[in-house]
């Protein structure tokens, strides 16, 4: 039942050991950003600013290491409550380092996608979104997911909308919903679910994230704030994953046997 990828010693290009097992698909919610920053008497955006470089840290690791879907939670449907200056600034970064990172990308077979509420992101983050998604868009090494303006509650709803309208206009049984088809309503219906789930800054909270998706992932609480989440405390995260026995609800002689 296990759908992650047992790596090869191959894969182990650098002296850090290769995890035992890596993850198919991994989604991170990039947390204390703001804490990085107070800690260093500066503005909460520095700190933002910062996490921009542990991002680009994990995006090659993982597609170094063989994941085939990175999902990063960039900005909450709650996010957009902060204030307006932080919000700003944090939408400026989104233009920048979408248009700085293309190459990136395209050099590395990096498919981008984006999920979440994208009608409330300003035109120009709306316009490099879509750009670099439509650049990438044949590329096949990894899948990089950003959830922007992205709320699981917020997924389901629009979910709910669309296979509610389809039962009005008598397409759809609702006796025929399972949650194989649910799921095809939901807003990347190809994406396996995440194995793993890292939290960063010790928060122990979803905060609204991935919340169908997230139903058997394992949860990894890293101590570590954002800006300073390295290649090396990713490895230790992929290594306590490693560790994990998943049962998926079944006994662990069920698991063994199988
Ligand atoms: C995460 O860092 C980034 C976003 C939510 C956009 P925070 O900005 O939440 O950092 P803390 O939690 O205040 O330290
Ligand atoms: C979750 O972090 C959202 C992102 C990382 C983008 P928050 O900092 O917004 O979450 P809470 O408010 O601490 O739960
Ligand atoms: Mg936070």
């Amino acid at each position: 039942m296990t759908d992650a990828i047992v790596a090869t010693s191959a894969a182990d290009s650098t002296a850090r050991t290769a995890p035992k097992v890596v993850p198919r698909h991994v989604a991170i919610i990039m947390d204390g950003n703001g804490r990085w920053a107070k800690r260093r008497f500066l503005p909460r955006i520095e700190g933002h600013r910062n996490g921009a470089k542990s991002v680009r840290a994990v995006v090659e690791e993982c597609r170094r290491l063989g994941v085939r879907h990175l999902t990063l939670f960039a900005f909450s449907t709650e996010n957009w409550r902060r204030p307006q200056d932080e919000v700003g600034g944090l939408m400026s970064l989104f233009v920048q380092h979408l248009e700085s990172e293309l190459e990136l990308l395209l050099k590395n077979d990096i498919r981008l996608r984006a999920m979440g509420d994208t009608a409330r992101l300003p035109p120009a983050v709306r316009d490099m979104l879509r750009r670099n998604e439509e650049r990438t868009a044949g590329l096949q090494g990894m899948d990089l997911i950003l959830a922007v303006s992205y709320g699981g509650r917020d997924e389901l709803v629009q979910a709910a909308r669309k296979i509610a309208a389809a039962a009005r206009d008598g397409e759809l049984d609702p006796l025929a919903i399972t949650e194989e088809s649910f799921g095809r309503y939901l807003y990347l219906p190809d994406v396996p679910d995440p194995d793993l789930l890292i939290r960063t800054s010790d928060e122990t909270r979803i905060s609204n994230f991935l919340l169908w998706q997230l139903a058997y992932a394992e949860i990894v609480v890293s101590p570590v704030l954002w800006p300073d989440f390295s290649r090396d405390e990713f490895h230790r995260c992929l290594n306590v994953f490693a560790g994990r026995s998943r049962r998926f609800g079944l006994t662990q002689e069920q698991v063994e046997g199988e």
